[in-house]
């Protein structure tokens, strides 16, 4: 299977760490050179430096997905550096999980805009980029929370309303050869996961329903991304990945 990622630029939103990192470095080992952007500079530093070591091409961008001004920058960077934006990874994301009852404004404000206005800003300023080589990549980071969590209702409905947007750039965007597509992960072990008061819960309940019995990892998800930003899965698009070990919505 030829993967032919290694002359591909890709932009990962908060590649600092856990998710975004682990598909920096995987996409990175194909030979694609990386745009390492997060909302956290010394992430960002500290993701270049250790990609540096493993022989992957980056640069690093702080920005904060949210902000319109910085995300044309970042992808005026991207292009000042690297000529073009081939593949876009859209995974930058938190919770802030609370009953509505008891939801703050702000709580649902912050999840809702870094998933989906993120999401929104990242890819209308690098398509241009896309369009004009008539290839593209757009994987946007959804999650098995799409279908619904108690305490998430934010997140929840961004991560379903990002699957919405997918569905539709892939319908717009076809005809240019690019394609759009979601993963959704169940619990990944990330040290922000691994760092949650309720972990041992998680981890007991996801070991107690997904039919593959262990907890996902980094390398489980980053390989779903870079199967998705080859030249292999160029017939796949408005598609959602569940990268879950087969455990749905219960
Ligand atoms: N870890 C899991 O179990 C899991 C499961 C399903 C979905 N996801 C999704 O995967 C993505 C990555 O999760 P993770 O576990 O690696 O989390 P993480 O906290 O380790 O990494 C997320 C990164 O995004 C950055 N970020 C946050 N807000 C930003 C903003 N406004 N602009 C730019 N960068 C910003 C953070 O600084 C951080 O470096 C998220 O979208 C998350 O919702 C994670």
């Amino acid at each position: 299977m030829d993967l032919n990622l290694k002359a591909r630029v890709a932009l990962i939103t908060g590649s600092g760490r856990g998710l975004g990192y682990a598909a920096a470095a995987a996409l990175g080992r194909e030979g694609v050179r990386i745009v390492v952007t997060d909302i956290d500079a010394a992430a960002v530093q500290r993701a270049c430096a250790q990609l540096a070591e493993q022989g992957v091409q980056t640069i690093g961008v702080p920005a904060d997905v949210c902000n319109e001004q910085q995300v044309e920058t970042l992808a005026r960077r991207a292009i000042d550096a690297f000529g073009k934006v081939d593949i876009l990874v859209n995974n930058a994301g938190f919770t802030r999980d609370k009953y509505l009852t008891k939801m703050p404004t702000q709580d649902w404000d912050a999840v809702v805009d870094t998933i989906l206005k993120g999401t929104y800003l990242c890819t209308k300023a690098v398509l241009p980029s896309m369009i004009e080589q008539r290839w593209g990549r757009v994987i946007n980071i959804s999650s098995r929370a799409h279908w619904g969590n108690p305490g998430q209702t934010n997140y929840s409905a961004a991560k379903a309303g990002l699957i919405g947007f997918t569905r539709s750039l892939a319908l717009e965007q076809g005809k240019y050869n690019i394609t759009a597509n979601a993963i959704a992960p169940g619990l990944i072990e990330t040290d922000l996961v691994k760092s949650l008061p309720t972990y041992e819960r998680l981890r007991k309940t996801a070991l107690e329903k997904n039919p593959i019995p262990r907890l996902g990892l980094p390398q489980d998800v980053a390989n779903a991304i870079v199967f998705l930003a080859s030249d292999c899965a160029g017939f796949i698009t408005g598609d959602v990945l569940h990268v879950t070990g087969g455990r749905y919505a219960s």
